[in-house]
């Protein structure tokens, strides 16, 4: 079918469909949803037999779903109808959630149900939930949805329900007196990535996000009781939470102590060492250890890794090589193994252009760790996804393991015509060739885990279920194999080989060269495209490797 895929914007619940109705031969294009006009022309430029809807603000205009079947995914279960509906759910501490993908009418989510799945819920956030459960719920429904309309013979049926409010932030509202701290977690994990919920620090007005329970601090309810690294503890009528990241008014999401440096007269809070802590609290570098293999964890919010983030993990992964094992497993965070420099703290420095070239030097740092690491093989689990440098310091590691389900997006054009390091120039065209190096960046398009094992960019493709006791049990065999010394020396040989034809100090130098022109050089187009980026600006117009129908050689096939 051709299907038009209308969008608030390509996040990754999007891109994942776009690839899965790629594989399964559909004829794609993409609009952003900007204005109706705009929609209404790239329906006549398309002609699509259907419009598919899975991540819209607004509503599709009558003139549009008037004339062609238009399929809205909503994340919510078949009778749930409006806005917030994920909110609500994670809010209301729901058993079982859903998703449902129904005809655009005149109501809002009040057409006809083409197909709906359901999924049981966890305690996490709302964009994590939506990442997980419900973008393989999403995907799920479309295709059978995709399926139905195209055998022609379902009758989709209306299913009654009740249009529920937007979620105010009178109904998120913490009141610190009275609330514990599952309720708390609860309301601040209902409103993130977006909004937050509005409170106020250091008698401030702000937004927070990134919530973690605490098990040990104790204090006054309400009172700020202390701080690590970026976080901030605070108590709650029967215990205390700490708070990652927060807005304040005007400003852009960061971690809580750089949007609040009066937070460095909090008492400082350190953890002991790089371990696992046994009892719940905020740790963001987590090490453990079994069969010989050493995990390391790093849950950093949105998969962004700040200069201070590297070098830490740097330090954590060095710390992790002098350990007595044989492997180490790079675990990334749950939602995300790493999305490459932090773009909201080299926003919020003083010179950009500075945190930028500082944040670079730092990742790289960290990937030429991993590269020279001869005393351990190493494996990156990737299990939530990756995008830009995040993707590549990935592949420093001897192993890719990616789970099915993750989004990749290795590239880094899309952020201003950056040029990208993390030794990406050394890592990739191997393993894809020159010209299929030069497509992947060229191209900008996301990939599925199975599409980048298929091109050889990544190693394996594990199934979700399971994901980490498969990547545990893979490593540990690692580890006790019989010809683990040989495999080790074969490693090591290699990269001196690599070394004596051109030193990594070589191909650093090169990306560096150009990323410096990106950061201080005259065009100001990552500048510009970053600042847009963290204030998560609405797009004005569709990238055209995206708009197919938008090119000047596209037609209609016949
Ligand atoms: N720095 C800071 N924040 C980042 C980030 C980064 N490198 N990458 C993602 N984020 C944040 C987003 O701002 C967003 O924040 P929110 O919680 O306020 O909504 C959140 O992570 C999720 O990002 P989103 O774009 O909605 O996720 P996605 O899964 O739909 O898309 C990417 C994934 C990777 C395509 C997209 O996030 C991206 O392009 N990131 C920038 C990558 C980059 O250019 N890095 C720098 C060069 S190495």
């Amino acid at each position: 079918m051709r299907i038009l895929l209308l969008a608030h914007s390509f996040n990754s619940l999007v891109q994942r469909i776009h690839r899965e109705l790629a594989a399964r031969s559909h004829d794609l294009s993409v609009e952003f949803d900007i204005a109706d006009a705009v929609t209404e022309e790239a329906v006549s430029l398309f002609r699509p037999h259907l419009v598919l809807a899975p991540y819209l603000k607004r509503a599709i205009p009558e003139s549009v779903w008037s004339r062609v079947p238009c399929f809205i995914v909503h994340p919510g279960i078949p009778g749930d109808r409006g806005p917030s509906a994920l909110d609500w759910a994670v809010q209301g501490v729901r058993d079982a959630w859903g998703v449902t993908v129904l005809q655009a009418e005149a109501e809002m989510d009040a057409g006809p149900v083409w197909a709906s799945m359901r999924f049981p819920m966890r305690v996490a956030r709302k964009a994590s939930l939506y990442r997980s459960e419900v973008t393989e719920a999403a995907v799920a429904a479309v295709l059978v949805a995709v399926d139905r309309i195209q055998a022609g013979n379902f009758v989709p049926q209306r299913v009654a329900g009740a249009a529920h409010a937007p979620m105010r932030q009178a109904d998120r509202a913490i009141d610190w007196q009275r609330m514990g701290a599952a309720a708390v977690l609860a309301r601040i994990h209902a409103a993130d990535g977006f909004p937050g919920v509005a409170d106020m620090l250091f008698g401030e007005p702000c937004h927070l996000f990134d919530a973690w329970p605490e098990a040990t601090l104790r204090g006054v309810p309400g009172e700020l009781l202390a701080r690590r690294e970026t976080a901030i503890c605070r108590a709650t009528a029967d215990g205390a939470v700490w708070i990652g990241h927060v807005r304040r008014s005007g400003g852009i999401k960061l971690p809580a102590t750089l949007a609040f440096p009066e937070s460095a007269r909090l008492p400082e809070a350190p953890l002991a060492s790089w371990w696992r802590q046994p009892e719940p609290g905020w740790q963001d570098i987590a090490y453990s250890e079994a069969e010989g293999v050493g995990f390391l964890a790093f849950e950093f919010y949105n998969g962004a890794m700040s200069t201070a983030q590297c070098n830490r993990l740097a330090a954590a992964f060095r710390w992790a090589t002098a350990r007595p094992t044989r492997v180490i497993v790079l675990q990334g965070g749950a939602d995300f193994w790493s999305n490459g420099i932090h773009l909201n703290t080299i926003e919020a420095a003083d010179s950009p252009s500075d945190e930028s070239w500082a944040n670079i030097n730092a990742i790289d740092d960290l990937a030429e760790a991993i590269l020279r690491c001869e005393s351990q093989l190493t494996v990156a689990a990737v299990g939530g996804n990756a995008g830009a440098g995040g993707c590549f310091l990935a592949r420093a590691a001897d192993f890719v393991w990616v789970r099915d389900g993750v989004m990749l997006n290795p590239h880094y054009r899309n952020m201003g015509n950056l040029f990208g390091s993390e030794f990406w120039t050394y890592l990739l065209p191997p393993r894809v060739g020159s010209d299929g190096a030069a497509a992947i960046m060229r191209r900008r398009l996301p990939m599925t885990a199975p599409e980048s094992v298929a091109l050889g960019f990544y190693d394996a493709c594990l199934p979700a279920p399971g994901f980490s006791v498969d990547v545990a049990r893979r490593a540990a065999e690692l580890a006790n194999a019989g010809d683990f010394a040989g495999k080790l020396q074969v490693k090591g040989d290699k990269r001196a080989a690599d070394e004596a034809v051109k030193p990594l100090a070589a191909y650093r130098a090169e990306e560096l060269a150009e990323m410096r022109r990106n950061f201080y050089g005259f065009d100001p187009s990552y500048h510009v495209a970053r600042y847009h980026f963290v204030a998560r600006s609405p797009h004005s117009w569709t990238p055209r490797h995206l708009a197919r129908h938008r090119d000047l050689d596209w037609r209609i096939p016949a």
